[in-house]
């Protein structure tokens, strides 16, 4: 499942961020590549512990956490402190699946990445090329959003960065490990949650309402772990 998330982040968050960034010190992106990516991974980021990266990476997890389609996508069970990446004259990433297990830096906590995110905090009027492409059972996804709009897939599925042909794309990447595992129970109550939070919209009755939101719990109850 692809799911694009809008308006993450406020105009004013959005303009915080990208006033900070614009001073960042960005390095390679290669010192952080597995085995596997190292070969097509070209690109800049913010080096793990930059405190600028920090500062900015804890306003987007306080976003995230406020935002009920995140949550109801995700059931995030533990979010991956956010990374900052920029992309310019060709840089690209070829092919590849992240890695199946992510440390987080400093720290003896590794988290399983079930999920892959993009927040998207340049203007796609601001650069050419820079889509991230994403393959799964229905063939590719061009994913190229506003900025301030998030998009989350399954971190198992092969995906790319296309080569930034003019200007400068700048976004932050992060994991989620979510507290349901299976993919399609994951899929299930997030449809389940959506068509509760219409019917609540369009006034249906409260008692049925009552039932399948237990519906809802129960199923997490079932299928979560904490
Ligand atoms: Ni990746």
């Amino acid at each position: 499942m692809v799911v694009r998330i809008p308006a993450v982040l406020a105009a004013a968050e959005l303009t915080t961020l990208r006033d900070q960034l614009g001073v960042a010190s960005w390095t390679s992106g290669s010192a952080t590549a597995g085995f596997q990516s190292v070969a097509v991974k070209d690109n800049q980021q913010l080096p793990h512990g930059d405190p600028l990266a920090r500062e900015c990476g804890a306003l987007i997890v306080a976003a995230l956490e406020r935002n009920p389609l995140f949550l109801s996508a995700a059931l995030p069970r533990h979010v991956f402190p956010p990374m900052f990446n920029r992309y310019e004259n060709g840089m690209a990433f070829g092919a590849h699946v992240d890695n199946a297990v992510r440390q987080v830096p400093a720290t003896s906590f590794r988290l399983r990445t079930d999920l892959s995110a993009t927040l998207f905090l340049s203007a796609p009027a601001d650069y050419d090329g820079g889509e991230l492409v994403i393959q799964d059972t229905y063939g590719e996804h061009r994913v190229k959003l506003p900025a301030g709009d998030l998009v989350l897939y399954p971190a198992g599925s092969v995906h790319r960065v296309e080569a930034v042909t003019r200007g400068a794309r700048v976004a932050s990447i992060f994991w989620v490990q979510s507290m349901v595992r299976d993919p399609i129970a994951r899929e299930l109550l997030f449809e389940l949650d959506d068509s509760i939070r219409e019917l609540s919209a369009a006034g249906t009755a409260r008692a049925p309402l009552v039932r399948l939101t237990g519906l809802y719990h129960n199923l997490v109850r079932r299928w979560g772990d904490l």
